[in-house]
């Protein structure tokens, strides 16, 4: 594919109108106080002090034994990072807060419904339930350094109190967004292999009790389809007086967690000193074949990045209250809502529910009454406050002095309500670019040295060499108003080690595209491959122009193409069905699917309700398609690839230029009167 070409199938068409946008300078209040100023970092991190540099940010941690390699790179392309060094996450993260910090908040929980009260986890009560927690694993799911864990829990101080547990003990965590069905959920633990599921009965989403422990018993199911055995379901319960879920215990299989922790009253378990490699968690996500990829993070790389990022880039410190409206279900809130922050010892703010409930107040009267400070959050979310509440900040006198946009490319007018209604003209704004493989930020201004430009991510974070390749694997120049693929040259500790169990996959997906030389034990043969569409301006900005390959961005989270498409075709009369990205002014992308039908049968609305159905089944609610079209054939070129490009500009009405050359060109009108009317 010619670059023009792909530049326009890629989903963010903002490239095509892009203008330069003003600069805007971090207030000096800001800068005042920041964690970084000094713009020295960036020699300091540059390629020739590559890699010993990141000491600087595996210095913010304690480690029981210091590394004797920073980088070592005999199995490129999978970088291991501060080999020989001996640590501990949840050590990291909880312990060494205790001299000084026993009695500060960790997380300031809120849930959903206003009238329940606020529940304050100091850093104390965290490491006491971080222990009785990491005592019943070891003891009573028998779990050692190395095994993995799912966990499918939803926004609940639960979920960081496990991660930490696990961390503690070496066990491999894999979280699984609390939204997403049962039956993503078993086939993670399959791929993962893990045989204790973690769940909780229920939580509260929109004004409702959802029950959420139904979901396992799909889980259990489909993981033992898939050949793993789940022997252990740990349940905990949202409220101790009702029960949130319909779904029976299974006996000898479900146990709440309440009942089994008052075995491990008082229980101390020492953190297990861990090699700087070993993994700490997966963290799956979508790719453009059908099967979510396991990312495999590391422990020492991943935390000393995450800390480093988070000390400078979301300048926190221990006196600010923080608070990221992500879900830790999500890498975003792993690295910012655990691991960066509490190795920083900050206090955050856990909120359960969905931002516009019961209004789109809510979140600017929990930030005026926690008095946050810091903020962060997704375009997909600021467009909706925006949209259901647009003068709802002006009533609230909270003050952020940092804020951060995450997960998709910022349209600039979004970016300035922003910049001007939430953060009332007073806060520096970082727009982080980076991925679920990547651990932490790629691209982002330094708030207190450089100025944002809205729509832009920023140059690099210190230490990150990006690269942008046309096809060929020649470099586009700065300012040449021309897109490519943005690469990265060199390795850094947060980056993910390995595919789980797919080293194949790894190379192939990440590796392969711009590798200079296989065998080559040299990192600096092997960019890594974003998947990312980018260019950068001549002042050396990046703006990301977003996916070139089948990967959806639904509201921040990445859904891939293949999957809705494998759903759909579950439905027993579909043939053929090809999903595209349809803009969308508040999620930035919803899917609409079109299907074509087997011979012999008719389009009925029951059959788009089914592949509606299947769809939330296999992957769950977010990756609902806006429309359905059943179509008589697919618009296909002359070797019989579906043209989505051709489909995408139909659902969002652009022109469709030039399909002549298609083996079906009079297909593609009647599409369009089909949808287009
Ligand atoms: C997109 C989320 C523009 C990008 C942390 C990336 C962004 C994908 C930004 C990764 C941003 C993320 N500006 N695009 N600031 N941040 N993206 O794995 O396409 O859920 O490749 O990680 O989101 O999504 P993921």
């Amino acid at each position: 594919m010619s670059e023009q070409e792909w530049v326009q199938v890629s989903e963010a068409q903002i490239a095509v109108h892009w203008q330069e946008e003003e600069l805007f300078h971090p207030p000096a209040e800001f800068i005042a106080q920041a964690n970084m100023t000094d713009p020295s970092i960036y020699g300091r991190f540059s390629l020739e002090n590559f890699p010993e540099c990141y000491k600087e940010y595996a210095d913010l941690l304690t480690w029981y034994q210091y590394w004797h390699t920073t980088l070592d790179t005999s199995d490129a392309p999978c970088w291991k990072w501060f080999v020989g060094g001996k640590i501990n996450a949840s050590y990291n993260c909880v312990d060494r807060h205790l001299a000084k910090h026993q009695n500060k908040a960790s997380f300031v929980f809120v849930p959903e419904p206003e009238d329940e009260p606020h529940l304050v986890l100091t850093y104390r009560e965290l490491w006491v339930r971080v222990n009785e927690v990491a005592a019943l694993l070891r003891d009573f799911a028998g779990l050692q350094a190395g095994d993995r864990v799912t966990l499918h829990l939803p926004m609940v101080p639960e979920l960081p109190i496990m991660m930490l547990a696990c961390a503690r003990l070496g066990v491999i965590h894999s979280v699984v967004f609390g939204g997403f069905s049962g039956r993503a959920c078993g086939e993670r633990i399959a791929d993962s292999g893990s045989r204790v599921l973690v769940t909780m009965d229920g939580y509260n989403r929109k004004g409702e009790l959802l029950d959420h422990k139904s979901k396992s018993d799909i889980a259990v199911e489909v993981a033992q389809e898939e050949g793993q055995t789940v022997d252990k379901v740990l349940v905990w319960r949202r409220y101790r007086d009702r029960h949130a879920s319909a779904a029976p215990m299974v006996e000898g299989r479900d146990y709440f967690m309440d009942d089994l922790l008052k075995g491990y009253v008082g229980a101390r378990v020492d953190p297990v000193p861990m090699p700087a490699e070993a993994p700490l968690f997966l963290m799956y996500t979508s790719g453009t074949t059908g099967k979510p990829k396991g990312c495999q993070h590391s422990t020492g790389g991943y935390l000393a990045y995450v800390a480093g990022t988070s000390k400078y880039v979301q300048d926190i410190h221990p006196e600010d209250v923080y608070w990221c409206m992500a879900d830790i279900g999500w890498i975003t809130g792993h690295s910012y809502i655990v691991y960066g922050p509490l190795a920083l010892g900050a206090s955050s703010v856990l909120y359960e529910g969905s931002p516009t409930c019961p209004d789109a107040g809510r979140p600017w009267r929990i930030a005026e009454r926690l008095n946050v400070n810091i903020f962060h959050t997704a375009p997909t979310t600021i467009r909706m406050l925006r949209k259901a509440g647009p003068d709802e900040p002006a009533k609230h006198s909270y003050h952020f002095k940092h804020m951060t946009t995450v997960g998709e490319p910022i349209e600039p007018e979004v970016w300035r309500w922003y910049y001007y209604v939430v953060g009332k003209g007073k806060a520096a704004i970082v727009d982080t670019w980076w991925q679920t493989e990547t651990g932490g930020f790629l691209c982002s201004t330094m708030p207190a040295i450089q100025a944002m430009k809205p729509g832009s991510a920023g140059p690099a974070v210190p230490g990150i060499h990006p690269v942008v390749y046309d096809e060929e694997g020649k470099e586009i120049e700065k300012g040449s108003g021309r897109a490519g693929n943005i690469c990265i040259r060199n390795p850094w500790p947060g980056a993910f080690q390995t595919v789980w169990g797919d080293r194949g996959r790894y190379v192939e997906t990440y590796y392969a595209k711009y590798c200079h030389d296989e065998e080559s034990k040299d990192w600096r043969d092997w960019p890594y491959f974003t998947g990312d569409a980018a260019m950068q301006s001549q002042d050396g900005y990046y703006r990301i122009l977003g996916r070139v390959d089948d990967v959806i961005n639904v509201a921040g989270h990445r859904l891939g193409t293949k999957e809705l498409e494998s759903a759909s075709l579950a439905v027993l009369e579909v043939a053929e069905a090809a999903v595209v990205p349809l803009a969308d002014p508040i999620k930035g992308r919803v899917p609409d699917i079109y299907i074509s039908l087997k011979p012999g049968y008719k389009p009925s609305q029951r059959i788009k309700a089914a592949v509606t159905q299947a769809i939330e089944v296999s992957i769950g609610k977010i990756a609902r398609p806006q429309h359905v079209y059943i179509v008589p054939d697919m618009p296909k070129t002359r070797s019989g690839k579906i043209m989505r490009r051709v489909l995408a500009d139909i659902s969002n009405g652009r022109d469709i230029g030039d399909v002549t050359t298609l083996a079906n060109p009079e297909i593609v009108r009647e599409i369009q009167r089909m949808v287009q009317g």
